[in-house]
């Protein structure tokens, strides 16, 4: 029998596919007495590519790391709210970072890869996870290398310190390092902000073959890389979450006056 459209969207497989990887509802976050961030809710999926805009001070990077609770380690940093990975509320002391880490990875605006080889900073997490057979880790490094556009550069010196790398290999060693635990999401905040336009467009190029399968969501203050990268944009201003959607109607066709300012460079 041929399934009609209504029975084939109801199917789990499609259902699954609507479903967010993560989302946040009414998430606030305090430093202090310092109220950062209000209310802020929003979905990420698998596939899509979000990007986080606004000026210097607005949330971002404390949005962000709220997806994956690294802002826990800040005293005096108090987050409610719900944020939902897998279907539960990963926002509860109970919560296992370790874990939470591996399926939710960061990479953060200084490439900062371990001071060991090339191979050892993709092997490092997986074997502290578990993984301890050569041959398996042989080809998690490959793969994981390959994926983040750096095996062909580096294929030959695998056991060479990854501090000789330049800060572009760098910053695709530190994607390879995620990619290798193969987590659902990927944070980036301001990737390419301490690279050269040549390392950074190579950034770039690779977003979407790492959003394949997972969630990337990336804060940037380059408005021109988020409409060449972002499916999705979420527009932050004063710790509040402005607007959000298609990247296209957010650059070409902004609902809020705030939004319309920011784009048209009234604050910075
Ligand atoms: N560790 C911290 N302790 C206290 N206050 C903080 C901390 N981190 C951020 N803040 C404050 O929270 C607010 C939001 O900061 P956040 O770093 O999230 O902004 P941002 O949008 O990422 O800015 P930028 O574009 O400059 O990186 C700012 O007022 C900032 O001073
Ligand atoms: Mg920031």
């Amino acid at each position: 029998m041929i399934e009609t459209l209504e029975q084939s969207v109801a199917s789990p497989a499609l259902e699954e596919l609507k479903a967010p990887v993560l989302y946040t509802k009414d998430v606030n976050v305090w430093y202090g007495d310092h109220h950062a961030l209000q209310d802020t809710s929003l979905d990420f999926h698998k596939g899509e590519i979000t990007a986080l805009i606004g000026p210097s001070g607005c949330g971002k990077s404390t949005y962000l790391r709220c997806l994956n609770l690294m802002n826990r380690e800040i005293q005096g940093c108090q987050i409610t709210g719900e944020i939902f990975y897998r279907e539960h509320d990963i926002n509860t002391p109970e919560e296992d970072l370790y874990e939470l880490r591996k399926s939710i990875g960061m990479v953060f605006q200084q490439p900062n890869p371990f001071p060991k080889t090339i191979y050892e900073n993709i092997a490092f997490a997986p074997r502290c996870h578990g993984q301890r057979n050569k041959a398996t880790l042989d080809e998690l490094v490959e793969e994981s290398l390959r994926g983040a556009a750096l095996w062909d550069e580096v294929k030959d010196k695998l056991n060479k310190s990854a501090q000789a790398l330049s800060g572009g290999q760098q910053q695709r060693l530190c994607i390879a390092r995620a990619l290798a635990l193969k987590p659902d999401v990927i944070l980036l905040d301001e990737p390419c902000s301490a690279l050269d336009p040549i390392s950074t467009l190579a950034i770039e190029e690779l977003m979407h073959s790492i959003a394949a399968g997972r969630a990337i969501i990336i804060v940037t203050h380059n408005m021109e890389q988020a409409t060449r990268v972002s499916n999705r944009t979420a527009f932050f201003y004063m710790g509040e979450m402005v607007e959000t959607g298609e990247t296209e109607q957010i650059f070409n066709a902004p609902k809020s006056q705030r939004l319309n300012d920011y784009l048209s460079g009234r604050f910075s």
